[in-house]
C-alpha cells in the first residue's frame, strides 16, 4: 500500500509543478471514510461549493468518501506524503502517526455536551492541540462534530457485566481500549470501512459509534441491540498537507479559511440533526432493539469506566487531561 501511496503522492506532486498553465484549478483531494449523508460528509461538501465559489474556481476540491480512496491509518500516511490534500480523521486515529494527545477527547464522560466541547476546542487549549500537528507535516484547520456514542452488539448490554468477554471494534485510540478493557471487553482496532462484515460474520461481537455512522453503514441491520450509553465523543480533526498549505498563494489561502471557517459552523450546526435523525431512521427500521439505561445503570457505566483516567494518563498525559477537565468540569447545560 505504501508503493500505492507513493506513486499517487508523485503524480500530484508533478501535478502541482508541473506544466500546469496559469488557468489550471488548484485541486485539494479531500479523502474521508464516512458515507456522504453524514455530520462529515456534510461539512465536506460545504467546504467544497465555499471553497470553490470564494477562489472563483481557482480551487477544485474533489471529495472522495467511504473509503474510496483510503482506509483509517493510510489515509494520515497519504496526507503526509501528499497524495491526499485534505482529510478529517476522527480524534481517535492520530496515536498511530505519534500524536496521541487527541484521544483526551475519547476518555468516557468527558464531555456533558456539545456546548462544553466548543469551551475546549474554540479555545487555547483547541489551539494547543491543533499545533501539535504541524511536526508531522500537517496543518491543523478546524474541529468539526459528530456526536455522541452508542453501544451494539447482538446481546442486550445494560450493566458492566454484560460486557465481560465480548469482542468490540475499536478505532486505534489506546484510550478506546483501556475504556474497552475497563469493561472486560476484548478490543479489536479495525478500520472503519470493515466493520459492518465484521459484525455480520461474527468477527467482532459488538461496536461503538454514533447513530450517524452506525445507520449509514447499515450496521443496525446486523446488531439485534443497542444501548443508549452515550458514553464517548466522536468528533474530527481537519488536517491539510502542510507543504502544501504553506505553498498556496496568500490570497488563496485566506479565502480557503473562511471557506473552512464557514463549513465548520455549518456543520457543527447540523451534527445534532443529523445524529437524530439517524436514530430515528433506525428506530423506525424496527431491527434492532434500542435500549436506555436507568440512572443506576448508567452510574454503574460510569463507575467501570473510571479507572480509564489513570490507566491512560501517561499516554495521554495528566496535565493535559487535568486542563480539559478544567473546562469540562462543572459545566452545566
Ligand atoms: C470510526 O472509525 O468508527 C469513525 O471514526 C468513523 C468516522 O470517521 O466517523
Amino acid at each position: 500500500m505504501k508503493k500505492l501511496i507513493l506513486a499517487a503522492a508523485s503524480i500530484a506532486a508533478l501535478a502541482l509543478v508541473g506544466p500546469a498553465s496559469a488557468q489550471s484549478p488548484i485541486i485539494i483531494k479531500f479523502s474521508h471514510v464516512v458515507a456522504p449523508n453524514t455530520p462529515k460528509g456534510l461539512a465536506t461538501e460545504k467546504f467544497k461549493e465555499l471553497a470553490e465559489k470564494y477562489t472563483a474556481g481557482k480551487v477544485k476540491v474533489e471529495v472522495y468518501p467511504n473509503s474510496q480512496l483510503y482506509k483509517d491509518k493510510e489515509e494520515l500516511e497519504a496526507l503526509q506524503l501528499g497524495a491526499v490534500q485534505m482529510l478529517a480523521p476522527s480524534n481517535a486515529k492520530f496515536g498511530p502517526i505519534g500524536v496521541k494527545e487527541f484521544e483526551v477527547f475519547d476518555l468516557p464522560y468527558i464531555l456533558p455536551d456539545l456546548k462544553t466541547l466548543r469551551k475546549v476546542t474554540d479555545g487555547p487549549l483547541g489551539a494547543k492541540l491543533l499545533k501539535l500537528l504541524d511536526s508531522k507535516g500537517m496543518t491543523g484547520l478546524a474541529y468539526w462534530d459528530n456526536g455522541f456514542k452508542v453501544m451494539t452488539a447482538n446481546k442486550k448490554l445494560v450493566t458492566p457485566a454484560d460486557y465481560k468477554g465480548l469482542k468490540f471494534r475499536i478505532q486505534s485510540s489506546k484510550v478506546l481500549e483501556a475504556q474497552m478493557r475497563a469493561l472486560g471487553v476484548i478490543p479489536q482496532v479495525m478500520a472503519f470501512s470493515e466493520v459492518y462484515q465484521a459484525l455480520q460474520t461474527g468477527v467482532v461481537d459488538g461496536q461503538e459509534n454514533s447513530w450517524s455512522n452506525i445507520y449509514t453503514q447499515k450496521m443496525h441491520e446486523v446488531q439485534k441491540h443497542i444501548t443508549v450509553t452515550n458514553h464517548g465523543y466522536i468528533g474530527y480533526v481537519v488536517v491539510v498537507n502542510k507543504k502544501f498549505w504553506d505553498g498556496l498563494p496568500e490570497d488563496i489561502r485566506g479565502q480557503l479559511d473562511k471557506a473552512m471557517k464557514e463549513a465548520t459552523a455549518y456543520g457543527n450546526g447540523q451534527s445534532q440533526k443529523e445524529n437524530d435523525d439517524a436514530f430515528a431512521e433506525v428506530k423506525k427500521s424496527g431491527k434492532s432493539e434500542i435500549l436506555t439505561l436507568t440512572p443506576d445503570q448508567d452510574a454503574a457505566m460510569r463507575k467501570a469506566m473510571e479507572p480509564v483516567y489513570k490507566d491512560v494518563a501517561s499516554r495521554v498525559g495528566q496535565p493535559l487531561i487535568d486542563e480539559f477537565l478544567k473546562e469540562t468540569r462543572g459545566a452545566t447545560n
